[in-house]
């Protein structure tokens, strides 16, 4: 499929890295500046997480094919605590925040993913989330490019 671009996250010089190339991916698929931030924001939240709660991952950037137009593919994997199958529904609320964890201590306000979700879909994307059967997490977000999406709409 093209570039693929796997970028591991273990510390916050690799957080501003993987928005900057998720920026970068974004111009190249032809994404607005506007866009591009969206996308740069939506990968530093969920890279931030993988930080906080898991200490290492991965994100990996590829592009998609969306009718004639492309689109940028984020996925997020880590090794973590994972998330519960229950708790999976309310992740992207606002404030809501996996109980019963060691990790819970850390301090987060519970609106990095709602904050993605809003603007991801404001952008006519979706963002979801997995927890791996191996263990650990999985968020995957997908923004299509604009006009490729006006026609499925
Ligand atoms: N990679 C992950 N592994 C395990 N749990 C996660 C992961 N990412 C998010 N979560 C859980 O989802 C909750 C919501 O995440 P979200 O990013 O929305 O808020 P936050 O990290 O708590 O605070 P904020 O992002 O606003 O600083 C987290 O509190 C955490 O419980
Ligand atoms: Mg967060």
């Amino acid at each position: 499929m093209g570039e693929e671009l796997r970028l591991p996250i273990a510390a916050d010089v690799d957080v501003v890295e993987a928005r900057q190339q998720g920026r970068a991916l974004a111009a190249v698929a032809g994404f607005s500046s506007g866009e591009q931030t969206v996308i740069a924001a939506a990968i530093s939240e969920i890279a931030r997480n993988i930080l906080m709660y898991a200490k290492k991952g991965e994100i990996i950037l590829s592009l998609v094919q969306n009718g004639d137009r492309q689109g940028v593919a984020v996925v997020a994997i880590d090794q973590g605590p994972g998330i519960p199958a229950d708790q999976l529904p309310f992740l992207f609320r606002p404030f809501s925040r996996v109980a019963g964890h060691e990790y819970d201590r850390e301090t987060g306000t519970g609106l990095g993913l709602a904050i993605s979700r809003a603007i991801v879909e404001q952008h006519h994307g979706r963002i979801w989330a997995q927890a791996l059967p191996e263990g650990g997490s999985r968020f995957a977000f997908e923004l299509p490019a604009a006009e490729a999406c006006a026609a499925v709409a």
